[in-house]
């Protein structure tokens, strides 16, 4: 098999070497090209562009394969631990049975916010964006934190992971209190990860919120199906803010910014919508299967289709399942899981959706699932980000171990007017 392709160009030949990964996967390295040839390529979106190689996660978007660190997504379903997926995730192996501990009691002891922290809170409107709150505080974590801005080994990576990956689920579960004038609930160093999560978010000072086994394993496993999607919007986002060195609470602030796009994870709260607009106005699937296809308005078949899966995404199948068991178990009959099933249905078999391979992506159930939970809509994507955290840690520490790391900063071809000329304000 070659090694290289070569490129002719005004009578000139060049050679540019094959990069293989371990699944094969085969790409031109062509960092030498604007300094050989003059030329850039042009990738609007980046659907042909590797911007790194990366040991993190592997996905074959045509077969349906999402993996962490080798391990199929699949085998996580029924052992749901979140920690032990993150710092798979960011350590690059399952951790031991003294690493984990070690972990899980770094989570514990940061699971509380700087009391100053608290008063920030007052300060957004309550009708202020769930995810730009929850970016900010990531951002204002970090000045409590300084003494973390440089990570320069592993012992102060995983207390600064430790730290993130605590304290976005009570950022989280405090901006939920905030935008509903609810008192804030601290956590409660008896509670795993995700009860305690459900604690902060649901109890009140007179009474506990009961989190029951089935809740918290749901939970468990919604973060670890959106724990690492590798080159996704968010974490190029992450890699190129951290590209420049910034710190790695900057640099996932960022991330959240980025995920808050209707587009990537703000798609979970556009799917509710869509199934309550459904509902609500008393259309049919058919009908709307009908509009998503047109091209002469904005609407699209939410929680469909894929920039890579060309497949069903393993997650959605996985996340199916688990809709159908906690709504049986919170005893939910909810009309709109009847309307997901019935557009999902309809698509599968629709030759346009066929045609482009647009097949549900995790976005499609997981709203249902959150909204059997109790979780308000304007809440999806901030869960999205506590599942994701992991994935952006782990790149973040990607980048900043490989010395061949650069800051990232793409060329353009530029089409705005040519050389011209100040005109001065009394000659326009
Ligand atoms: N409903 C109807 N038509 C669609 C849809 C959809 N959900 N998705 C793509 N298409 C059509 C699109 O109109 C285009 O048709 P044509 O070739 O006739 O112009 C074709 O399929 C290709 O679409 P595209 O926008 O070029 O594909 P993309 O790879 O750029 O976009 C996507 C991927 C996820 C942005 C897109 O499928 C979409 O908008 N889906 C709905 C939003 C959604 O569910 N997003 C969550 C993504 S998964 C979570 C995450 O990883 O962040």
């Amino acid at each position: 098999m070659a090694d290289s392709i070569q490129l002719s160009l005004d009578g000139k030949t060049y050679q540019y070497p094959l990069v293989t990964g371990t699944e094969h996967e085969r790409g031109i390295d062509i960092s030498r090209l604007r300094s050989d040839t003059g030329l850039i390529t042009l990738d609007p979106g980046y659907g042909n562009t590797g911007s790194c190689q990366s040991a993190i996660t592997y996905i074959d978007g045509d077969k349906g394969i999402l993996r962490y660190r080798g391990i199929p997504i699949e085998e996580f379903a029924n052992h749901p631990n979140f920690i032990e997926v993150a710092w798979l995730l960011i350590f690059g192996r399952l951790p031991n049975k003294a690493e984990k501990d070690r972990f899980s009691d770094r989570l514990t002891g940061n699971a509380h916010l700087h009391e100053a922290m608290k008063h920030t809170f007052e300060g957004f409107p309550i009708t202020a964006p769930p995810m730009a709150i929850t970016s900010a505080m990531i951002n204002t974590l970090g000045c409590f934190h300084s003494e973390l801005y440089s990570l320069n080994d592993e012992v102060l990576l995983e207390e600064a992971a430790a730290r993130l990956i605590s304290k976005i689920r009570t950022i989280a579960a405090f901006t939920y209190r905030r935008v509903n004038g609810l008192p804030y609930i601290y956590a409660d160093p008896k509670l795993r990860y995700c009860a305690n999560f459900l604690h902060m978010m649901f109890s009140m000072p007179y009474q506990q919120h009961l989190v029951d086994q089935e809740i918290e394993d749901a939970l468990n496993l919604i973060f670890i199906l959106h724990a690492d999607h590798e080159q996704n919007c968010s974490t190029s986002t992450v890699r190129m803010v951290g590209s420049s060195k910034a710190n790695l609470f900057a640099s996932c602030a960022a991330g959240v910014c980025a995920l808050w796009g209707p587009l990537h994870g703000g798609a979970n709260v556009e799917v509710l919508d869509m199934l309550e607009k459904i509902h609500a106005g008393g259309m049919t699937a058919e009908k709307y299967i009908e509009l998503s296809k047109k091209k002469d308005n904005n609407i699209r078949l939410m929680g469909f289709g894929h920039r890579v899966y060309k497949n069903y995404d393993p997650r959605a199948k996985m996340l199916q399942s688990v809709c159908e068991r906690v709504l049986k178990k919170l005893n939910v009959k909810d009309p709109l899981l009847d309307i997901a099933r019935k557009l999902e249905e309809l698509a599968l078999k629709d030759e346009y959706f066929v045609a482009r391979k647009l097949y549900p992506n995790v976005d499609f159930y997981s709203g249902m699932i959150m909204r059997a939970m109790g979780i308000p809509t304007n809440m999806f994507t901030v869960l999205f980000a506590i599942g994701r955290l992991p994935g952006w840690i782990a790149h973040w520490k990607e980048q900043h171990d490989d010395p061949a790391s650069k800051i990232a900063r793409p060329r353009q071809i530029y089409t705005g007017p040519v050389d011209r000329h100040y005109v001065p304000l009394d000659q326009r």
